[in-house]
């Protein structure tokens, strides 16, 4: 593992959540003080929903709070499969976000189209390197993340920032940014608990796995890497 990457483990779920909330308020503090503003790219999933709920109840100047989506499901916004509806559920609604402050990615469109129009919209939000502040990472059990799976097609983009993604093992398609996009991020941060994902942990931060079966594994960001864990999640270490 790179020393430009760390490991950040917390004893409970719940002590794991209050400490990533704390993180996150400070990195988006210096944002805004620094640039006026500040940009996150949130995770699909389940695991992220215990930090959005607390963002809900302390969150940073949601007015100076750019929000964007790692990935989202080929469904509408409504549909309970949406990463979008997720956050809106936990974070957005309760938080009262402006609609204006979030950039949703259109998975009712075909994927395709939701990829090409989601991309346009980040390169006018974005620096022209697409420099993140902060993208939350979730980590699947086959250490896929954001919709980055084993064997996929959009494993191999080098150019572009989003694409529509074909996932044959679970026989649908994803609208997902790219390693180009999520490496130039300023921080990256994986958020992972549970033992059920150790094995994927471990695997995510090895240096020699091969990519294309560890995808989690290619997410080297010019700025820092940290794995927020559990202790179970960890214990694969
Ligand atoms: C998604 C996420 C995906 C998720 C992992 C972990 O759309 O599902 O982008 O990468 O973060 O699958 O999911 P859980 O947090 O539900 O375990």
């Amino acid at each position: 593992m790179s020393d430009a990457s760390s490991m950040h483990v917390h004893p409970t779920r719940e002590a794991l959540m209050d400490a990533v909330h704390q993180a996150f308020l400070g990195v988006a503090a210096s944002a805004i003080e620094s640039r006026g503003g500040f940009t996150v790219a949130l995770a699909g999933g389940s695991t992220p929903a215990d930090l959005y709920r607390r963002l809900a109840i302390k969150g940073p100047d949601w007015s100076r709070t750019t929000l964007l989506f790692g990935d989202e499901r080929s469904v509408g916004p409504a549909d309970a499969q949406s990463n979008y509806r997720m956050a809106a559920d936990s974070l957005l609604q309760p938080a009262g976000v402006d609609a204006s402050r979030v950039l949703r990615i259109e998975g009712e469109l075909p994927p395709q189209e939701a990829a090409e129009r989601y991309e346009a919209r980040l390169r006018e939000a974005l620096p022209p390197d697409g420099g993140i502040d902060l993208v939350l990472l979730g980590l699947g059990d086959d250490a896929h993340t954001a919709s980055l799976f084993p064997g996929t097609k959009a494993l191999d983009e080098q150019d572009r920032w989003v694409v529509a993604n074909e996932v044959p093992q679970h026989d649908t398609w994803r609208i997902t940014m790219s390693y180009p996009l999520l490496n130039a991020a300023q921080q990256v941060w994986f958020l992972v608990a549970g033992a059920g994902k150790a094995d994927a942990v471990t695997q995510a931060r090895s240096n020699t796995a091969n990519i294309r079966e560890v995808p989690s594994a290619g997410i080297r960001p010019v700025g820092e890497l940290r794995f927020w864990l559990d202790e179970a999640a960890a214990s694969g270490r």
